[in-house]
């Protein structure tokens, strides 16, 4: 495959020795001092583009692939406030793109052992909390995977509803609701842990990233997967066929 980077800091990197240890062709990159435009996209014409960049550039790099019509794998963290825009623009020019806030293969299954045991717990009298640990450059905060680790315990836990991710002086979180806690500092690839706290006992499940070469495959899996394909997908919800149909 020929594929396009978007965003050359440490994860595009990554996604370039990822890319090509599958046997995929790096055809451009693109950062701050070389940016993305529908012509540049058009003249290297790549099988799909993998971005990494910054919260603020997605909406536009989406739009630059939607003009020159090349498929999209968004891995870009901390705008889900223009989720719905993005989905729209993509349906709007019957383009394929995947996003997800971790390409992790062993985050995704953690998510699904959240919900379960959040479940199983919920019958018990425990309260939850979710912490995340990130490198000092991270700019998103509480890190998109937290957000949907919550929303993992809060599909199955039915005496919360709500999360909260920052408290004011003088504030203690309610009793429904769930305190997301960042830590960020030094160069932490990514660290999630959930917490059931009861009287008599504490359960913590933790997920902790040794390196980004686990997001960087995810992403390229994702690439093998999207190519020729249309469609809005979230890389979580459609891991079993982007794994089966690339292994
Ligand atoms: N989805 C996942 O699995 C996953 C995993 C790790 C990181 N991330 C996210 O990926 C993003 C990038 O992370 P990183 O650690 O590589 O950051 P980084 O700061 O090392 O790299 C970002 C790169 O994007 C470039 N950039 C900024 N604006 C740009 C623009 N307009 N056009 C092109 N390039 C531009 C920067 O110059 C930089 O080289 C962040 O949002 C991070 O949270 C996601």
């Amino acid at each position: 495959m020929k594929l396009a980077l978007a965003g050359y800091g440490k994860m595009g990197h990554e996604v370039e020795a990822a890319a090509k240890s599958r046997g995929h062709e790096i055809v451009a990159i693109f950062d701050i001092d070389k940016m993305l435009s529908p012509e540049s996209l058009k003249s290297y014409a790549p099988d799909a583009v993998i971005d990494f960049t910054q919260p603020d550039t997605v909406v536009t790099n989406v739009r630059v692939c939607t003009k020159a019509h090349v498929p999209m794998v968004i891995g870009t963290t901390g705008w889900d406030s223009d989720v719905l825009k993005v989905r729209k623009m993509i349906g709007d020019a019957d383009l394929g793109c995947v996003i997800g806030s971790n390409f992790s293969i062993g985050v995704n299954l953690f998510l699904k052992i959240v919900a379960d045991a959040s479940r199983l717990l919920s019958v018990a009298d425990y309260d939850v909390y979710i912490t995340e640990a990130h490198h000092r450059t991270k700019k998103d905060f509480p890190s998109g995977t937290a957000l949907r680790i919550s929303e993992a315990v809060l599909s199955g836990f039915k005496s919360k509803t709500k999360i909260v991710a920052q408290l004011k002086q003088g504030e203690a979180p309610s009793p429904e609701s769930i305190l997301i806690s960042s830590i960020r500092s030094g160069s932490i690839t990514g660290t999630h842990t959930v917490g059931f706290d009861s009287e008599e006992d504490a359960i913590e499940l933790t997920h902790r990233a040794k390196s980004r070469r686990g997001f960087a495959l995810g992403a390229v899996h994702a690439a093998e997967w999207i190519a020729g394909r249309k469609g809005f997908y979230r890389f979580e919800e459609h891991l079993t066929e982007i794994l089966g149909d690339n292994s």
